[in-house]
This record gives C-alpha cells, structure tokens and sequence, in this order.
C-alpha cells in the first residue's frame, strides 16, 4: 500500500510550520492559483473532487459550501472546528502544530468560496501550544498579505480569529460550537435550522474540521481527478489514521482513505509483544468496536458502516488479548457521562445509570440481570438523544455486548474481572 504523504508531506521538514519554509514546499499556491477563479467554481471543484468532512461524520464538503445562500448581502462566517476531543483522535492537533498554514490556506480559500470575510479557529483550551502555533502563523500571514483587506491583491478581504475553548468535547459539536464562540454555554441548537442559514451570530455559516480544510489547498493544485485517484471514489483522499494503544508503534499514519486495519498495523510496526489483536474501534470510542473478524474492512465513510460501524474520526484504538472488553467500555462511558452537557434526559441519565453498571459488573457485583439492563439503556439513548454524543454512548456498550457477551457473563460468575487490573495505556479515555 503506498503512504500517502499529501496531508503530512511538510512533517519532519525544517521547521514546516514557519511560513517561508511553507511557501518552498508549494505553500499558499493553491490560494493564487483559487483567486483566479470564480468562487462558484471553486464550490463546484471541491464538490466534484468528494471530499466528506474529516469531522467525524463525513458530510460532502461542497455541498455544504454550495448550501450557503450567495449574494444574499449578509455576512457569513467560516468556523474550523479543531476541538478534536473524541477518546483516541490526534489528528487536527499534529496537523496544527507541523503545519498550519496549510490549514490558513484552505481556510481563505473556503472563505473566499462562500463569500466569507471572517472565520474563527475555535481550538480545545487544553491545547495551548496549538493555540500559540496557530496564532503565531495567522499574525504570519497577515504581515505576507495573504490575510487582511485586499488578500494578494485581489481585492478580497478576509480575517481570522483564533479562539480557545474551554475543554468540553460537546463544544466540538458544531452547533454547541457555536454557542460557546458567542459566548453562551456550549449545548447543541435545535436542528434545523442548520449553521449553513442560521450559523454564528444567526448568520450562514460553514462549520469544516481542520483536516477537511486542510484538503482544500491540494484539491485546488491537483484537481479533482488526482483527488479520486486515493482511496474509494465515493469516500476519496488521503486520511490520517490515528493509531493508538497495543500497537508497536502508535502514531499518526496518512494513507488512502478505505485503507484496511491489517494495512495500518503493518505500517505501524504490528501488535505490541506480538499478542494478539482482540478489539479496536475504527473511528474513536463512539464508532461501535470491530474485532479480529474486521482486519479487512475498507476503513472509510461507507464501507465502515456496511460493516456496522463508522469511519469517526479514524481514531483506531487498538486492544489485545490481555485487555478487558468492560474495563474499556467503562472507562469510556466514564467519558461520555462526565461529558454529557445535561440538556436531554436520555444521555444525561443513561450514561450515569451505566457507568454505574459497569462499575459494578467490573469490580465483582453484577449480575446477569445487569446485561439487560445496559442494553435496555444503550437503546434507550440511541435515537433518542438530542445530539450525538448520546448515539456515540451507546456504541461501545451495544458493540461489547454484541461481540463479547460471554466476557461479560464470566465477570458475572467469576466475580469480579477476570484480567485483573491492567492499564490501558494511552487507548481509553483522554
Ligand atoms: C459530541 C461531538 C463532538 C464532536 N467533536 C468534533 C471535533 O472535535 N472536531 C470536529 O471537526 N468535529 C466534531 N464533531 C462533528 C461536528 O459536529 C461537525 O460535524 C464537523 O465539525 C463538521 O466538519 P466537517 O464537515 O469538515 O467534518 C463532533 C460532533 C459531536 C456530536
Ligand atoms: S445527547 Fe443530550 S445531554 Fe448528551 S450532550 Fe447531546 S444534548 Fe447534551
């Protein structure tokens, strides 16, 4: 399988993330080369390469582009959303800190696409250096002219903020997004209307994932074709997958989207002490888990979910024979109810009343009847949640169950975990 150094070629180089070092390596050519185009083409170019937003859900990003209403003389808003807090996903934050301008670059030119004159970066707070990185790069690109009035001379004018959240992974949820960059207390709007008509401050607004925009200037230089030529026609481009856990060398690992798990752990060195595989989610803790069964599976938007699970964020965190299938569903659903922003009942009550659960059935005092009781609530909360941080609750819950209900059972009879308490390192949880 050839490596796909598109997203990550600059990492490793001299100082990728200074803007002289950028602009040697084709930096901010795309952006010249799309200010000689008509914005509409532009639209119709991404939309025609298939990109689908790196976000998670994997919406096709020029469709999104081509929602917002043109001409319409109110102002609209680019927001990035780089609060990347899903359990196992590190992806945005390498991207930012090697190279950010490519990021700026997509950013100007989806602004200038959808006839944008203000985008926000809206970064997790924890992630200071990446704040600091970013901010040092857009001061940066102002001072070359390719932010501010009049970008390269073309007569556009367009401005970035940088703003830091606060640490909450519902603030990654688009809409919470927003209300937490206006100010508000981060919890999920109402859908529709949709950020594409009533966005920031009201205002259309496209809402892209970091690596989505940072897709953007590649697609301009090389053309759409070139795009499809990685991976699935209906899911293309380079992806980067983020491996984590029982892996001999975990890292980021860029190859064609639809590459499959066997693909990725050869890249990455194989199982850790050589043990074997046992259960790994494909696209963080709220893609349900696949097993040894699923080593081939195309890890993309659509052959993802043939196969029962979603491509997420391409987090794949990898567990083995000797890791506990409900020690890692606990922790996670520790996550995910410590997470829940409180607003609907299903996710605010379900994922106390299962942690509650696996708790018990971990340390030893759980019964049969408990099974039930989790998938009784698993399926109570899928659905029926108001966002989808409740859906991406029930994933690990219903997919354990599904694949190792007999590990559950012998917590069950043996009292207790029958792994004793190994560390999972660096997979669950944040
Ligand atoms: C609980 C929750 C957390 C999310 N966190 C992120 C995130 O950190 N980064 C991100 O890009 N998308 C996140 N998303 C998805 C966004 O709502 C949205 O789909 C995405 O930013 C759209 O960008 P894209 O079209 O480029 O993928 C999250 C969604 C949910 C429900
Ligand atoms: S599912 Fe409901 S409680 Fe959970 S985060 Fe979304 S809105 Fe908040």
């Amino acid at each position: 399988m050839p490596l796909t150094p598109v997203l990550t070629k600059r990492f490793g180089t001299n100082q990728p993330w200074l803007i002289d070092n950028y602009e040697q390596l084709d930096g901010y050519a795309g952006l010249r080369k799309a200010l000689t185009m008509e914005p509409d083409a532009l639209i119709a170019l991404v939309k025609d390469s298939n990109l689908r937003g790196r976000g998670g859900a994997g919406f096709p990003t020029g469709m999104k582009w081509q929602f917002i209403p043109q001409n319409d003389g109110n102002p609209h808003y680019v927001v990035i959303n780089a609060d990347e807090g899903e359990p196992g996903t590190c992806r945005d934050l390498p991207l930012m800190m090697n190279d950010p301008h490519s990021m700026i670059e997509g950013i100007v030119i989806a602004c200038y696409a959808v006839r944008a004159n203000h985008a926000f970066v809206y970064i997790r707070g924890e992630a200071v250096h990446a704040i600091r990185r970013v901010s040092g790069a857009v001061a940066e690109a102002y001072a070359k002219g390719y932010l501010g009035t009049d970008v390269l001379g073309s007569g556009f004018t367009v401005d970035i903020t940088v703003h830091g959240g606060a640490g909450a992974y519902i603030c990654g949820e688009e809409t919470a997004l927003l209300d937490s960059l206006e100010g508000k207390r981060g919890q999920p709007r109402l859908k529709p209307p949709f950020p594409a008509t009533n966005g920031l401050y009201d205002a259309p607004t496209v809402v892209n994932n970091v690596g989505t925009l940072a897709s953007v200037p590649y697609i301009v230089l090389g053309g759409a074709e070139w795009f499809k030529e990685m991976g699935p026609e209906g899911s293309p481009g380079p992806c980067i997958y983020s491996l984590s856990g029982r892996v001999t060398n975990p890292g980021q690992y860029e190859a064609p989207m639809g590459s499959t798990l066997r693909e990725l752990l050869e890249l990455a060195g194989g199982m850790s002490r050589g043990k074997q595989l046992k259960f790994w989610t494909p696209g963080g803790s709220s893609t349900p888990m696949f097993t040894q069964e699923h080593l081939d599976i195309a890890l993309d938007f659509d052959a993802a979910i043939k196969a029962g699970s979603m491509n997420g964020t391409s987090a794949v965190m990898i567990f083995d024979e000797d890791d506990c299938v409900v020690r890692a569903t606990l922790k996670w659903i520790e996550f995910y109810e410590h997470e829940s922003c409180g607003k609907c009942t299903p996710c605010r009550e379900g994922n106390y009343w299962m942690a509650q659960v696996l708790e018990r059935l971990e340390h030893g005092h759980g019964t049969m009847e408990d099974l039930e009781t989790l998938l009784d609530a698993s399926d109570n909360i899928l659905g029926r949640s108001f966002c989808a941080l409740g859906d991406g609750a029930a994933s690990p819950v219903m997919s354990s169950l599904k694949y190792f209900r007999d590990e559950y059972v012998r917590h069950v009879e043996g009292k207790g975990c029958p792994f004793g308490a190994r560390v999972l390192v660096g997979a669950a949880g944040h």
